[in-house]
């Protein structure tokens, strides 16, 4: 079997790969201390996929537990790295967190990756990286901005890391450059759990919908947009997910032409902020109380993706709508509602 390492496993996106993985034949485990996730989406991804993940709770950024992993696993083929804290608001106010915690767990896997000659590394990285783009839809070749806070410099800077790091020894790497992750599993068995208030749009949406939340705020509607909110690229994180799975098949396949390629992951459409509140309340036949307010420090006008490469290399193929990510997040909403309730 093909047995993959996910770093982040118990994650959002990490456990969403998880599943993606498993239903194209890979061998899974994962590596998560759930500072930020809980070891119960696990349980999620076994009613999904009726395989068992075994998940070793490490701070990656101990290099002789991290090591521990590798030698106990000498078989793992490939890695994919979503380990790391990516709330952008907490690393403005924390920067040294962010260095600390994204770029040490970074370095150490990279170390193993190496020490223990694993082919095949996955970076999750982030659109973030573009910074305030001039122009949208982005390539993987548009210019490279300031970071918009130390969040999106971890990004930078690690996507340089492993750039640099796999020149110099036989690792092939695809860093993946996610849009907006939206959305939930199809099953209704995993999802988003924000630790805490939501800082992202869409959990802010259904908290608020469900009433977990009083009121949300549309963070500035004097954009220079169509209806003067921001425009970004919502994308299903079941799409996100397997473009992983795509990306991994191909360096596997050795199909890479270099030994560390880029690719956007986004559906290339935008939506305003307003309009995906209205998709919501469409699809939810839920009215949202929301309120105008001022804009928020580091947000970027309008960014989406041109997702060619993604679409041309890997064999990609976004499948979700807007109305599909608003329903399955609204689904998983609803489901840990009803879950709590149960207790
Ligand atoms: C989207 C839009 C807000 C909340 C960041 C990271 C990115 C990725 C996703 C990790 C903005 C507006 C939001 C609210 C609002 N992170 N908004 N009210 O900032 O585009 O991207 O998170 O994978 O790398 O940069 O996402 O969902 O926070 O905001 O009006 O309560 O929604 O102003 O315009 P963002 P977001």
């Amino acid at each position: 079997m093909k047995k993959i390492l996910v770093t982040g496993g118990c994650g959002y996106i990490g456990s969403h790969t998880i599943v993606d993985l498993i239903q194209h034949g890979y061998e899974v485990i994962s590596a998560d201390n759930n500072s930020r996730s809980k070891i119960s989406i696990l349980d999620g991804v076994e009613k999904i996929t009726g395989k068992k993940i075994k998940n070793y709770n490490v701070d990656l950024c101990v290099l002789d537990d991290t090591h521990a992993i590798f030698q106990e696993n000498p078989d793992i083929i490939g890695i994919i790295h979503f380990a790391a804290y990516k709330a952008v608001g907490e690393s403005v106010e924390n920067p040294l967190l962010y260095f600390d915690n994204n770029l040490n767990s970074l370095i150490n896997i990279l170390r193993c990756c190496q020490e223990f000659s694993v082919p095949n590394f996955v970076f999750s990285s982030s659109c973030t990286v573009y910074g305030n783009p001039d122009h949208s839809p982005v390539t993987e070749e548009t210019e490279i901005k300031q970071a918009e806070s130390p969040y999106g410099s971890t990004k930078q800077m690690g996507e340089n890391i492993v750039q640099q790091t796999v020149n110099s020894n036989h690792t092939q790497a695809i860093l993946l450059r996610y849009f907006n992750p939206v959305g939930a599993h199809p099953s209704g068995e995993i999802g988003e759990i924000p630790i805490g208030r939501p800082a992202n749009l869409i959990p802010a949406i259904t908290q608020t919908a469900i009433g977990k939340l009083p009121q949300m705020q549309v963070f500035g509607n004097d954009y220079p947009t169509r209806d003067g909110s921001c425009i970004r690229d919502f994308i299903h994180v079941s799409d996100i997910a397997h473009a992983h799975t795509l990306a991994l098949d191909y360096l596997i396949a050795q199909k890479n032409k270099s030994n560390c390629e880029v690719y956007n992951l986004g559906t290339g459409n935008g939506y305003t902020v307003l309009e995906v509140i209205n998709t919501f309340e469409k699809v939810s036949k839920q009215k949202l109380n929301y309120v105008i307010s001022g804009r928020r420090a580091g947000d970027i006008i309008g960014i989406f993706a041109n997702n060619e490469k993604a679409r041309n290399l890997l064999g990609w193929n976004p499948q979700y709508s807007l109305d599909e990510m608003m329903q399955t997040a609204w689904n998983w909403e609803l489901k840990l509602k009803n879950t709590q309730e149960n207790k």
